[in-house]
């Protein structure tokens, strides 16, 4: 059985700029550098506590994900990272040059304020910021 999601691996051009980025703009704990030399990869790990899995489809055959499947094919869409302050992350991302897909917060799934940062300002892949509202 799957117990949880262990790591999610993101292939990237620039690892020290990449590491910098989880680091230093997006907080998370660096557990270091390991060079899998029979891989002949480079990997970086930043651990966090929990997760979940999310499938997303089009709803009524219509909107960005219809667009997505049809222009990508099915794969990994995006990742998301859960923030305690939503709009202040938003506005230190700007301040650092990261496009958004939207001007600000919008309610999603978990009545969840979300945002999505352009896959263009992180190595092509594409970045929720959500904040839970609460349980209702
Ligand atoms: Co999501």
């Amino acid at each position: 059985m799957i117990v949880a999601l262990d790591h999610i691996a993101i292939a990237v051009p620039d690892l020290e700029k990449s590491i910098k980025r989880f680091m230093d703009d997006f907080g998370l704990t660096f557990k270091g550098q390991e060079d899998v030399v029979a891989a002949k990869t480079s990997t970086a790990f930043f651990p966090l506590p929990e997760t979940s899995i999310e499938l997303v489809h089009p709803l009524n055959d219509e909107g960005p994900i219809k667009g997505y499947l049809e222009k990508k094919g099915p794969g990994l869409h995006h990742l998301c990272f859960r923030s305690d302050n939503i709009e202040e992350d938003v506005a230190r991302l700007k301040e650092k040059g990261y496009q958004f897909l939207s001007d600000a917060p919008t309610l999603g799934a978990h009545n969840s304020k979300v945002i999505f940062i352009h896959p263009k300002s992180c190595d092509g892949v594409l970045i929720e910021l959500n904040q839970p509202m609460g349980e209702h």
